[in-house]
């Protein structure tokens, strides 16, 4: 070893002892007669002093030191007395009076430093990934990741589960996002596709008898990216036989409660809540609540219908709904200005024609519409929204769909920016129940929510001719703090049933066999009854760091549009690997 203590552990009791410490150069000031070093590695900062009496070679040496070099130390460890106490730092108590210096290598003058309190933009830090993993903050996320998956694995482990691997290189499963290609050279003119999930998989070894199964599995979706999606990601899958929904449900609860005594030391109470997704479409506006605070969405459609504001009253005779929020104290805090353009603006992206508000005053509604309705409906309104003096009431007037995502990004946005909750809480419920189908009106079909293969709840068969919007699916998602956090169902284990779905889908048979005829095939060799799940860890870590940059909890994310900024992918190929391919680009104008 090059070093026998690292730059996190030297403590006062330490005093006396001779060390090597290595690392990195962090900060260095020359003050005439001493030169001080702040030595960084993964573990921590030690203060190193090189002073005048030392040997006149080492003291040139340390004064030529720069921003991260990388240097090698000696020195004995002394008490760096009252006075000079660094309390910030937990080796704050003592210095490194430095004997011998090596430099292991120079660096040159680094585009940013990894100390900056200032973070330099992103691009250059995702181009230069060595030195932005150096920050602290970055390698604490690594560290809680780490963990993380070591719960995880522990977990899992302790139930009886085996780690299974699935292929990278697949055929294209109907997952919903576009599928990564990887041509064949061997076959030529076709492609594997990476797998947006081991969905098919997980499954064929439930067929195969393994029936407790996880992975922390890589996945790949050619999507567009957001603040919580990359096209490259991880999940923590899981498949299980022999089990009911509320199997799965548990064994997930114990997951969490495990994974938040492993990283926090608390205790996460369980089981968690459960919400149908009726009932937080009703109340929150969409499938992936924040539940660190109220502020739901409230109806007041019955009671404007007849009032005279033509845009609530014609939006409730249209088969329309009113819905709004009451924003506690918020009367003060939003001015007309940014009612009028910030707010409604965000609401506009989600298709709502406008805003309505008030302001509620002595017990009554204030604002330039409040005029349109008479004391008893005002009086109404406040009651329903809970509104008291100060507080501001906003309204959504529109389909229900409209209302409902719009008001539920202006929730998000309003708790936010009010700071109703706190970042690092946080707060996971279940969400179940949810359709099995959505309409696609441009195609004229019915979609599968979450994909072909969940299993039908068995009250709903009979909607199948009737009304298929109505079928509630087996299936269930996780939510925390407004993500949706895993996802999962149980599964149709046998052919005819999987025949009815697809059926319903429009997928005629012979695609089905094409495209998954292999599942098909192994659901008639005696599949058991099994369902699964698999949680975004990704964005687990996001939620345990209190991070909303989902780069920041990967080592060498992607940028937004999908590029690898540091080694440069994607890029141009040669074109003898593309003859061996048998492939041509032809990029049209
Ligand atoms: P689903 O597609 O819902 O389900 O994915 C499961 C979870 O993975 C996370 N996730 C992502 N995280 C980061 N970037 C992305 N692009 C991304 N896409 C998804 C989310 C999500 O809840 N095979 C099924 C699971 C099952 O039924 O067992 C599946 O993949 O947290
Ligand atoms: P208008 O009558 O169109 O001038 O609108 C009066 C107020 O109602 C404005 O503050 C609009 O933003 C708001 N408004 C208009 N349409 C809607 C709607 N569909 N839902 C809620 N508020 C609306």
């Amino acid at each position: 070893m090059l070093r026998t203590a690292t730059c996190g552990e030297l403590r006062a009791d330490h005093v006396g002892q001779t060390v090597t410490l290595c690392g990195w150069a962090d900060k260095y000031r020359d003050h005439g007669g001493v030169v001080f070093i702040d030595l960084r590695d993964r573990y921590g900062i030690t203060q190193i002093a090189f002073r005048m009496e030392e040997s006149s070679e080492t003291q040139k040496l340390a004064s030529g030191i720069r921003h991260e070099d990388v240097i090698q130390i000696t020195g004995e460890i002394v008490s760096r007395g009252d006075e000079n106490k660094n309390p910030k730092l937990s080796t704050g108590d003592v210095e490194l009076r430095a004997s011998e210096l090596k430099i292991l290598n120079k660096s040159k003058t680094p585009p940013f430093e990894p100390r900056g309190e200032s973070l330099a933009n992103e691009e250059l830090r995702l181009q230069y990934r060595f030195i932005d993993l150096r920050r602290n903050a970055l390698q604490e996320m690594m560290v809680l990741r780490h963990k993380m998956t070591q719960s995880v694995r522990n977990y899992f482990d302790e139930l009886g589960f085996l780690d299974i691997e699935t292929p990278i290189m697949g055929r294209s499963s109907p997952e919903g996002a576009r599928d990564y290609l990887v041509p064949s050279r061997v076959h030529e003119g076709t492609f594997y596709a990476l797998p947006q999930s081991p969905q098919l998989f997980k499954q064929i070894l439930m067929v195969a008898g393994y029936d407790r199964y996880y992975q922390i599995a890589r996945c790949f979706r050619d999507e567009d990216l957001r603040a919580d999606r990359q096209p490259e990601f991880t999940q923590i899958d899981i498949e299980m036989s022999f089990v009911e929904q509320e199997d799965i449900l548990s064994t997930i609860d114990g997951l969490l409660k495990r994974m938040v005594k492993d990283i926090r030391g608390e205790n996460l109470p369980t089981p968690l809540p459960r919400y149908t997704h009726a009932d937080v479409m009703e109340r929150y506006g969409t499938d992936k609540p924040d539940l660190r605070f109220g502020m739901e969405l409230i109806d007041i459609s019955d009671l404007v219908e007849a009032s005279g504001f033509g845009v609530f009253k014609n939006t409730v005779g249209n088969g329309g709904k009113v819905r709004g929020l009451c924003v506690k104290g918020g009367a003060e805090k939003y001015s007309r200005r940014i009612l009028d353009n910030d707010l409604k603006n965000l609401v506009g992206e989600y298709g709502a024609k406008g805003l309505a508000y008030f302001k509620v005053a002595n017990g009554g509604l204030d604002s330039s519409i409040a005029k349109f309705f008479n004391e008893d409906e005002q009086a109404a309104i406040v009651e329903r929204m809970g509104g008291e003096d100060g507080d501001l009431l906003v309204y959504v007037a529109d389909s229900y769909d409209v209302s409902c995502a719009s008001l539920a990004a202006l929730r998000n946005h309003i708790a936010k920016d009010m700071e109703l909750y706190d970042p690092k809480e946080l707060s996971c419920a279940w969400v179940v129940e949810f359709p099995l189908v959505t309409r696609n009106e441009e195609e004229d079909r019915w979609d599968a929510e979450h994909h072909p293969f969940c299993a039908v709840h068995p009250d709903d068969a009979e909607y199948f001719e009737s009304d298929p919007s109505k079928i509630r699916a087996l299936s269930y998602d996780l939510v925390c703090n407004g993500y949706e956090a895993a996802s999962g169902s149980i599964r149709i284990h046998d052919p005819e049933t999987q025949q009815k779905i697809f059926d319903l889908l429009n997928i005629d048979p012979e695609e089905a066999e094409l495209r998954f005829g292999f599942l098909l095939q192994a659901l008639r060799y005696g599949a058991p009854p099994h369902g699964g799940i698999a949680l975004g860890l990704d964005r687990w870590v996001m939620m345990f760091a209190a991070s909303d940059n989902i780069r920041d909890v990967i080592a060498f994310p992607k940028t937004q549009k999908a590029s690898d900024l540091m080694m440069g992918a994607p890029s141009i190929v040669d074109d003898r690997q593309l003859r061996d391919l048998s492939i041509k680009i032809d990029i049209p104008e």
